[in-house]
C-alpha cells in the first residue's frame, strides 16, 4: 500500500471537539487503513452520487471489503436538485431498512452537494452517528467540508434547513480532482481565492505566480489546498456558529446568491461561477466607497482573467436581469436580519470587514456597470 509518505493534515481545534483534515493521494484507495483509527463499527454506510460513484466508489468499498467492514451503498443522482428533505428522508429510510444503528458511520463520497447532504443525515439519524468525509471536488476541499456546516434546500432557497455537524475526520484525496471537469475546478478556485483576498496577500500573489499548479495537478497542489482551507479554518476555530467573523467568508456570496436565485439553480451558473462574479461586484462596491484602490481592482480583475474564472455578470443574463431585480432578490434572501443587507467589503488585498450599511443606491450601481460594461 502507498500510503502518504508525509501525512500532511490541519487540525480543527473547536471548544469541546477537535478534528483533522488530512490532504495527500491515496486516501480513497486506502480508505480502511486511514479509517480504521476513528471507528470500531464495522458498518459502513457511503452516501456518494451517481457521477461520483462511477468513478470513485469501486475503489474506496474495496479497501473497505477486504478489510472485512460490511459496507451500504447510497447512490443519489448528481447536483444541487438532490441537495432537499425529500433525498434525506429516503436515505433515512434506506438506511433504517439496512439496519443501520447508533455506532455505525457514514461516510460521505462526493462534493460539496453530497458532504452537505451526508453530514446533516448523520447528525439527525439515530440523533447523530459518526461522520467521516472524503471531498472529491476542489469546492468541496478548499471550503464546504470544513467547519461543520451541513443542509439541505428549500423552496424558499438554499441551505434554510441545517445543522452543526462536525466530522471524524476529512480525508481530501486531490488525485480525485484529476476527473473533475474543468468547469467544477474553476467553480472550486473561485473559492480557494477568495480565503486569500480576504485575509492572506502573500497567498494571493503566490496564486498569481503558481496557479496552475491546480489545473496541472502539480504535486504543489496539496501546498495550495492546504493553504487556503488553512484560512477558513481559522476562521472557523474563531465563531464556529457564524455570529461574526466568520461571515467574512461570505466575500461575493451577497451578489452570488442573488444571481443564483434569479437563474433558479438550473445549471447555467455554478455556485463557484457566481461567487468569482459576485468577488468583483464586492471588489467594485469597495472600490466605489474608497476602501480598496484602482490598482487592486485591476490586479484581481487581471488574476480572474488569467485563471479563465467566471466574470462577467452580462453573460449569464439570459432573465432580463437589471439592477432593480437582483436588489429584489437580495432583499428577498431568507438570510437577509431584519431587512438589512450583509455584505463583505474587502479592503484591498488580504483584508476584509463586514458591513450592514451600504446604501442601495451604491449597489444598484455597481450591477448597473457591470451589466453596461
Ligand atoms: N457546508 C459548507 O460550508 C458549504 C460551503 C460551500 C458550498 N457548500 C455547498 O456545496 C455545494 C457545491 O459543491 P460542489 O461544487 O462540490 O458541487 P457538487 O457536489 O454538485 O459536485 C459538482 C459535480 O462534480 C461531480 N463530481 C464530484 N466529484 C467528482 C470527481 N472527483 N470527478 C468528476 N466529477 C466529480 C458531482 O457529481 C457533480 O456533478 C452547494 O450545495 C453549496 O451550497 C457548502
Ligand atoms: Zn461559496
Amino acid at each position: 500500500m502507498n500510503s502518504n509518505a508525509e501525512i500532511n493534515f490541519i487540525e480543527i481545534k473547536l471548544v469541546n471537539e477537535s478534528y483533522k483534515i488530512f490532504f495527500g493521494k491515496d486516501y480513497i484507495e486506502n480508505s480502511a487503513y486511514y479509517i480504521k483509527d476513528f471507528t470500531k463499527t464495522n458498518k459502513i454506510a457511503i452516501i456518494t452520487d451517481k457521477n461520483t460513484a462511477n468513478l470513485y466508489l469501486n475503489k474506496i468499498s474495496r479497501s473497505l471489503l477486504d478489510n472485512k467492514y460490511e459496507v451500504i451503498h447510497i447512490i443519489l443522482e448528481s447536483g444541487e436538485k438532490i441537495k432537499n428533505l425529500s433525498s434525506v428522508e429516503n436515505v433515512i429510510n434506506n438506511l433504517l431498512e439496512k439496519r443501520f444503528e447508533r455506532n455505525d458511520l457514514i461516510i460521505g463520497l462526493g462534493g460539496g452537494v453530497i458532504g452537505d447532504l451526508a453530514g446533516f443525515i448523520a447528525s439527525i439519524i439515530h440523533r447523530g452517528v459518526d461522520f467521516i468525509n472524503f471531498p472529491t471536488t476542489l469546492l468541496a476541499q478548499v471550503d464546504s467540508s470544513i467547519g461543520g456546516k451541513t443542509g439541505v434546500n428549500t423552496k424558499y432557497g438554499k441551505n434554510l434547513i441545517g445543522s452543526f455537524k462536525q466530522p471524524l475526520a476529512v480525508f481530501s484525496d486531490t488525485a480525485s480532482l484529476s476527473t473533475l471537469p474543468i468547469r467544477e475546478i474553476k467553480a472550486g478556485y473561485s473559492e480557494l481565492v477568495k480565503h486569500a483576498l480576504i485575509k492572506d496577500k502573500e497567498l494571493f500573489f503566490w496564486l498569481c505566480k503558481n496557479w496552475n499548479v491546480i489545473f496541472n495537478q502539480d504535486k504543489e497542489i496539496t501546498k495550495a489546498i492546504k493553504w487556503s482551507s488553512k484560512i477558513k479554518a481559522m476562521l472557523v476555530q474563531e465563531d464556529v456558529k457564524e455570529r461574526g467573523s466568520r461571515a467574512l467568508l461570505n466575500l461575493g456570496h451577497t451578489y452570488a446568491h442573488a444571481i443564483e436565485s434569479l437563474l433558479k439553480y438550473d445549471g447555467t451558473i455554478l455556485h463557484g461561477e457566481a461567487v468569482s462574479v459576485g468577488i468583483l461586484l464586492a471588489y467594485q462596491t469597495s472600490y466605489l466607497l474608497g476602501h480598496s484602490k484602482k490598482d487592486e481592482l485591476n490586479k484581481i480583475i487581471e488574476h480572474f482573467n488569467d485563471v479563465g474564472l467566471a466574470t462577467d455578470l452580462k453573460k449569464y443574463n439570459k432573465n432580463n436581469i437589471n439592477s432593480d431585480i437582483l436588489l429584489n432578490a437580495m432583499n428577498n434572501d431568507k438570510k437577509v436580519k431584519s431587512g438589512q443587507k450583509t455584505f463583505i467589503i474587502p479592503q484591498g488585498i488580504g483584508q476584509a470587514f463586514i458591513s450592514n450599511e451600504i446604501n442601495d443606491e451604491i449597489i444598484k450601481s455597481v450591477i448597473d456597470t457591470a451589466l453596461a460594461s
